[in-house]
């Protein structure tokens, strides 16, 4: 089967393709965001964040590993493993149980961590096309299931929040 797909011409696509996902969203989801540098993983955390109602900054977590938020109903981590090194850094700060528990997580670099996180609910693929970007993604469990439906029926339909 093909996996489904989204084309994302600019940013405003990208942000819209996360304000898609936000309302999907349940307490332990694991959606993993693969892509290059560059390629609008922070992007599309940006625009989950903005369409639940988050209104300060949503800053790269590139240096700091997680940035946590507490929005609408939700615990959220936003990961990015890019730099990570030494796994007990964040096993001892607690991150690893709350792939476990009720945090939403969104994680970009997942590969990076290879061997340390549990895997995924649904992964969410970026890569270049043209001078924009096309969306691909894939479910890997029943809550990734419920998501990529989810998705589907808002993407089809972006003005009508479910
Ligand atoms: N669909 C799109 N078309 C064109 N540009 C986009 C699109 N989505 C995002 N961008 C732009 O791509 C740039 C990089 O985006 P972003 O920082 O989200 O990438 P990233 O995947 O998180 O990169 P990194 O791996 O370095 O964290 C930003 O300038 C953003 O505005
Ligand atoms: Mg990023």
């Amino acid at each position: 089967m093909v996996a489904p797909n989204a084309d994302l011409p600019d940013e405003a696509a990208t942000l819209a393709f996360g304000a898609a996902l936000a309302p999907c969203l349940e307490p332990g989801d694991r959606i993993y965001l693969f892509g290059d540098l560059g390629a609008g993983k922070t992007t599309l955390v940006r625009g989950v964040l903005r369409a639940l109602g988050w209104s300060g900054r949503v800053r790269s977590p590139t240096y700091t590993l997680v940035e946590v938020y507490e929005v609408s109903r939700l615990h959220l981590h936003h990961f990015d493993f890019y730099r990570f090194g030494d796994p007990r850094e964040w096993v001892d700060a607690g991150f690893r149980e709350s792939f476990d528990g009720p945090t939403v997580s969104l994680v970009e670099w997942p590969q990076k961590a290879a061997g340390t996180l549990p895997p995924a609910d649904l992964e969410i693929t970026l890569i270049p096309s043209g001078s924009g970007r096309s969306a691909s993604w894939r479910p890997s469990s029943p809550r990734g299931t419920r998501l990529a439906a989810c998705l589907a029926t808002n993407l089809a339909s972006p003005s009508s929040p479910s």
